[in-house]
């Protein structure tokens, strides 16, 4: 019986000093002044990259590019009722961010005639497409942009809205690109996210390809926008708005 009770004991000091082992490890992740971690042991659709609790998606790669045209996205992103939330004006300047081949650039480029698309990718094969098919289809407000992982290259103060699809998941350097799109923003300008509901585990979308309302919020919050409202009319994704603080005396 006593040699039980000390067997137990023994036990117990040990699973508590591998739980301060795993806390020593954790606490000691390096991070760097964007509060970004890095850890070995990841998921294996993720860069190892954390940014504010959350792991960083691997890009898809334009190998993919015709996944993106899937005829199945029409009814299960419903992009046409996701771009009139957006309530565009006719002459409005707008960024696509991880435009990718453009699948929601020239839908919107239809709703701006007298305004523009700057469709900012970080893949030149995007950009090849992009190009082709502005070309192909004899598109003028669409502009493609080859952008850098920290910058999307946006004029300062230039854009009314910026809108990411199932891409700021995957940004490697999250908070620099959002600094830059808060900076090419005029003053109210809008950003709109559109991700796949992680609050939903029967979403049939890979875990770090999704988002929950809670974790957008924070991650805007933290280079300074505003939220206005979320949007939970699409079948699978979130539609979430903010805004850039107007100047004073301004809207
Ligand atoms: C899953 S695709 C989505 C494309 C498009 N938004 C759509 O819905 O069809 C994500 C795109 O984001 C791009 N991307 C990844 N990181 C980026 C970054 N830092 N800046 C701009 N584009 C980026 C990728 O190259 C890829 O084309």
């Amino acid at each position: 019986m006593k040699q039980r009770g000390t067997a137990i004991r023994w036990i117990g000091l040990a699973f508590i000093l591998s739980w301060m082992v795993w806390v020593a490890i954790a606490l000691l992740q390096p991070t760097n002044a964007q509060g970004y971690t890095y850890r070995s042991i990841h998921s294996p659709d993720g860069i190892g990259k954390f940014y504010m609790g959350r792991e960083i998606a691997k890009v898809m790669g334009h190998q993919e590019a015709l996944w993106l045209e899937r005829p199945e996205r029409l009814t299960r992103e419903q992009p046409q009722e996701a771009i009139a939330a957006l309530q565009l004006s006719p002459t409005d300047v707008i960024a696509d961010v991880g435009a990718g081949t453009g699948y929601f650039s020239f839908r919107m480029a239809a709703q701006v005639p007298q305004g523009q698309v700057l469709a900012v990718d970080i893949q030149p094969e995007m950009i090849d497409i992009l190009n082709f098919l502005i070309a192909d289809q004899q598109v003028t407000n669409v502009q493609p942009i080859l952008g850098s992982e920290t910058d999307p290259h946006l004029p300062p103060e230039s854009i009314d809205l910026a809108l990411m699809v199932d891409a700021y998941h995957e940004f490697a350097y999250p908070q620099e690109i959002m600094t830059h799109i808060v900076d090419a923003l005029k003053p109210g300008g809008r950003v709109a996210l559109l991700e796949y509901r992680q609050e939903n585990p029967l979403i049939p979308i890979k875990g770090l390809h999704k988002m929950s309302q809670r974790q957008v919020r924070r991650e805007m919050a933290a280079v300074g926008l505003e939220w206005l409202e979320t949007l939970d009319m699409l079948p699978q994704q979130h539609v979430i708005l903010f805004q850039k603080p107007p100047l004073a005396g301004q809207g």
